[in-house]
């Protein structure tokens, strides 16, 4: 068993990830300075799902599971405060979640773009000094995005792939496209990261993570031990939106052509392939690329599932696509190798189809304080323009 410490424990996946890995016996320690709770609520929002704050959380993992799980609040710019936290652990690996995940967040104004760099490229450069100085053997697992790729007119591969030019070959970083300054942050850790794999001998897994969905895992048995759920324009992603507007009836809205194409992959499933990448650490010095998605949607196809899932539950509502505020293709190619996880065992268990149910379900309690937000919902930042005026509305 190791010893895993998680930072951004607070969030939507570290929670869940806490809980998954305190079930198979690891022993988990967590870092988190809370910054997400606070931007949701800039935005004007909160999570669908109450949750609990972090000291209710642990107390309930502990009565109703029996799981000691230990958190230190701190920001990964703090490097005192990382040493601190990495000199006393010395932890065996290291989930690192701990970023600004927010591509419209990002795109608002220069201030958000500041905030969201200096967080995730700086924080992440601090840890990279911290696992050297502390614990040079302990495995990075980092989480980086699918985004980071983009959408090239050619099959994406697992981070690598052979390039000749002029005659000659080599094994090359596959070129990276990403689409917002969120997403820029992300392939600026890979180039860290793989760097400081190459001339401090750290190890690393790069994992490319498709947007991942779902409310619950069987550890989440109680509400005081719900993960966040988030459904605003800047946080809640493309399927978490259409739920709970599903669920208030209000219409589904893809942005543009609706037929842009994105990997997603379920929470359960997600947990499943996180803790092969922490129980399968990669040679000393190594740098490996996991993309962990499990399937492929265009954006309007998955309103329709929602729509189509959303009716055995008395759930009837339309599909009204808005203006895109984003810069990105409408149609493309879109084809992505995943099979690294599946080397390793990964084996998807659920299906958009299970998931969705199950989301709605959940959702469907809390309809009130989706409702008490629903203003959050419609699209205010452009790529263009940053964030609009308050009031002012794109639909
Ligand atoms: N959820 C997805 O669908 C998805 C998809 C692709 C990539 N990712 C990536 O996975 C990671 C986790 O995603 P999530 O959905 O759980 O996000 P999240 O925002 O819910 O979790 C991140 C946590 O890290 C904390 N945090 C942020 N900056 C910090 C700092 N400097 N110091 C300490 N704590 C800090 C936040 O308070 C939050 O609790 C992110 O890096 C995200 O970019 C997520």
């Amino acid at each position: 068993m190791s010893k895993v410490l998680i930072c951004g424990i607070d969030g939507y996946l570290g929670w869940t990830l806490a809980l998954h890995l305190s079930s198979r016996g690891h022993e988990v320690i967590g870092l988190d300075n809370f910054e997400r709770r606070k931007n949701v609520e800039e935005v004007g929002s909160w999570s669908a799902t109450p949750i609990s704050d972090i000291n209710e959380r642990l107390k309930s993992a502990k009565s109703r599971h029996g799981y000691e799980i230990s958190f230190a609040e701190g920001s990964t710019l703090d490097y005192g405060f990382l040493s601190k936290v990495m000199g006393k652990s010395h932890p065996d690996v290291v989930v690192h979640l701990a970023e600004q995940p927010s591509a419209p967040f990002s795109m608002a104004d220069r201030e958000h773009a500041f905030y969201t760099q200096q967080n995730n490229v700086l924080g992440t450069l601090n840890l990279l000094f911290a696992m050297k100085e502390y614990a040079p053997k302990s495995h990075l697992v980092k989480l980086g995005t699918m985004g980071e790729y983009g959408t090239p007119n050619i099959a994406i591969p697992e981070g690598f792939f052979e390039v000749e030019y002029r005659g000659r070959k080599d094994w090359m970083p596959f070129p990276r496209q990403p689409g917002s300054f969120y997403h820029l942050t992300k392939v600026h850790d890979s180039a860290n990261v793989m760097f400081a794999c190459k001339v401090w001998g750290l190890s690393s897994t790069d994992i490319m993570q498709g947007v991942v969905y779902g409310t619950r895992t069987d550890d989440i048995d109680d509400d005081s031990l719900l993960t966040r759920f988030d459904f605003d324009e800047a946080f809640g992603t493309a399927i978490n939106r259409y739920c709970a507007q599903a669920v208030i009836g209000y219409p589904l809205t893809p942005y543009g052509s609706g037929r842009q194409k994105r990997a997603f992959i379920a929470l359960v499933d997600s947990m499943q392939c996180l803790t092969l990448a922490v129980e399968n650490p990669p040679k000393q010095g190594e740098y490996r690329v996991f993309n962990q998605i499990d399937e492929v949607y265009g954006v309007y196809e998955l309103a329709e599932q929602v729509k189509r899932a959303g009716r055995p539950l008395g759930l009837d509502v339309g599909i009204q696509a808005l203006a895109d505020p984003r810069f990105e293709s409408q149609e493309h190619f879109y084809e992505v190798d995943h099979d690294n996880l599946r080397k390793l065992g990964f084996r998807p268990t659920h299906t958009l189809e299970d998931e969705l149910d199950i989301m709605l379900r959940d959702l469907l309690r809390f309809k009130d304080r989706i409702d008490a937000k629903r203003d959050a919902i419609a699209p205010r930042t452009t790529w263009k323009d940053g964030k609009s005026k308050p009031g002012r509305r794109m639909v």
